[in-house]
């Protein structure tokens, strides 16, 4: 395999590295860069973090868990590469120094990469940008204030990546054993039918962690990264339809201005890092029980779209969970891209978990109800965390139905969640607890629509 990308500003060939090296075991071993940290080797820690530019702009991305052909034409800026040439501190390292930003250290170049990267993108929301970063002695506050002290300063001339490598030629399994990197949804169609066993990468949020902690050998596999079409989002007045390909931080963009409940919870979605990567379509092909961005899709009735070869078909997003690990898709058909319908402002998502950031749901909640003259005409609620699939409460969903809006009502109708749904006990939740919180949640919700404040991080007059 092999892969051309700039490394601190030079281009670097790779070949003969394993498709699912990744980037951090690379830098280290091969390259002898080991500014750049291994605390979790699973995406959680930022100790990896690393600055990597395409033309769409720069992002932090965790190199634990990103693998070397997903870099293919972009540039990886490391620790290394973010002092100046000739030594020159940049503004975030030195606020680091001056506002006693590190102690043992050993986070430090993680905070330093997530912070210049958010330098150069002029971003001052300096808490979410470094909620992915772990730091176990120095404390918080003096990070904050040394971020903010750098966001005054200019951007040093070094941080400018040169010209992109030109992206490489498609390869497909002939050219190379069992790895495809197609370039257009078509070329992954086609290899796709002929090889139906195996693996996608898209952000490799999930399946990095297959190899970095399961130890798991991914052969066939194929790279999505230059599938470009399906990275698109078409807008209507009333829908979008969005690329299997787009990450999670550029949903979290387009859903801002019609569900501020949706972009909160896609704030609290992992980390910038994780968000990065992590791509909508990957959300939602996982299966997962506790993925967050299918419950507010299916409050909201989004249409999945599936291709195999050139054979197209649309699910409702709500059946293509058909039990847990088990999805209505076919061998060798992909998640082509979601319609999610817009303007629908009775929508709210909650999202509970231990943590506030950086953290799986324990239970993750959206409700869309339509109201007229004082009744309820449709409801529409579907639940992570409550069951082995995203799931609708319909029993529940069946007694608002028809019944005047009021909180006995919702009180009432909160009692059909036991019918709805047996949650397990876990780690991260009882399965009483799930439940009660389930049914509080929707108690919210009525205090929500009716303006009540809800959130209990504000402070209410
Ligand atoms: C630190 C950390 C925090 C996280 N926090 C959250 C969180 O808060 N909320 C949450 O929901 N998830 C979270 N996750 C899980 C993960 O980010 C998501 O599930 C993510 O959306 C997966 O997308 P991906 O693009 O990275 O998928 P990948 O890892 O590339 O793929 C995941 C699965 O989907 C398949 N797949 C990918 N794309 C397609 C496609 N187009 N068609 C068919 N199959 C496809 C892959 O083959 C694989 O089976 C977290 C993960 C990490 C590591
Ligand atoms: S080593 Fe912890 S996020 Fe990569
Ligand atoms: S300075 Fe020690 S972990 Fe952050």
């Amino acid at each position: 395999m092999d892969v051309t990308f700039l490394l601190n500003g030079e281009t670097v060939h790779v070949t003969g590295e394993a498709p699912t090296r990744t980037l951090l075991d690379w830098l280290r071993e091969r390259r002898g860069l080991v500014g750049t940290k291994e605390g979790c080797n699973e995406g959680d820690c930022g100790a990896c973090t690393v600055i990597v530019t395409d033309p769409q702009g720069a992002q932090a991305l965790n190199a634990c868990i990103l693998f070397l052909p997903q870099l293919e034409g972009k540039a990886v800026r490391t620790v290394e590469g973010i002092s100046g040439p000739d030594g020159a501190l940049h503004p975030v390292q030195q606020a680091m120094i001056d506002h006693h930003g590190s102690q043992c250290g050993y986070c430090t170049p993680g905070f330093i990469a997530s912070m210049a990267c958010a330098h150069l993108n002029g971003a001052t929301d300096h808490a979410d940008q470094i909620a992915g970063n772990l730091c176990r002695c120095t404390g918080y506050a003096p990070i904050l204030k040394a971020a903010d002290a750098a966001s005054t300063q200019p951007v040093p001339d070094w941080m400018e990546e040169p010209k992109l490598p030109d992206g490489r030629e498609e390869t497909t399994a002939s050219e190379e054993a069992g790895v495809a990197r197609p370039r257009s949804s078509d070329a992954l169609a086609r290899w796709y039918t002929d090889n139906p066993d195996a693996t996608l990468v898209a952000g490799a949020t999930d399946v990095g962690l297959w190899v970095t902690k399961s130890l798991r050998e991914l052969a066939p596999i194929a790279f999505l990264n230059g599938c470009d079409d399906l990275k698109t989002i078409e807008a209507t007045s009333t829908h979008w339809r969005v690329g299997a390909m787009v990450s999670i931080t550029d949903l979290l963009a387009l859903v801002r201005e019609d569900y501020p409940t949706f972009t909160e919870m896609l704030r609290r979605y992992g980390s910038v890092q994780v968000r990065n990567a992590a791509t909508i379509g990957g959300n939602i092909a996982n299966g997962s029980p506790i993925g967050d961005s299918p419950p507010p899709l299916i409050a909201l009735g989004a249409t999945l779209h599936l291709r195999k070869g050139d054979t197209r078909r649309d699910v409702a997003l709500e059946d293509f969970f058909l039990d847990y690990g088990k999805q209505d898709r076919a061998p060798g058909e992909f998640v082509e891209a979601i319609t999610i319908p817009r303007g629908q402002p009775a929508l709210r998502v909650y999202k509970l978990s231990k943590r506030f950031d950086q953290d799986i749901s324990a239970v993750c909640g959206a409700f869309k109800l339509s109201v007229r003259e004082g009744v309820i005409q449709e409801a529409r609620i579907a639940f992570g965390g409550m069951a082995g699939t995203p799931k609708r409460a319909t029993a529940t969903e069946a007694a608002l139905t028809g019944a005047p809006w009021s909180l006995d009502t919702i009180t009432s109708a909160a009692e059909h969640m036991a019918e709805d749904y047996t949650p397990l006990s876990d780690m991260r939740a009882s399965a009483p607890y799930r439940l009660r919180t389930a049914q509080n949640m929707l108690i919210r919700y009525f205090h929500d629509l009716s303006g009540s404040p809800v959130s209990v991080l504000e402070v209410a007059p």
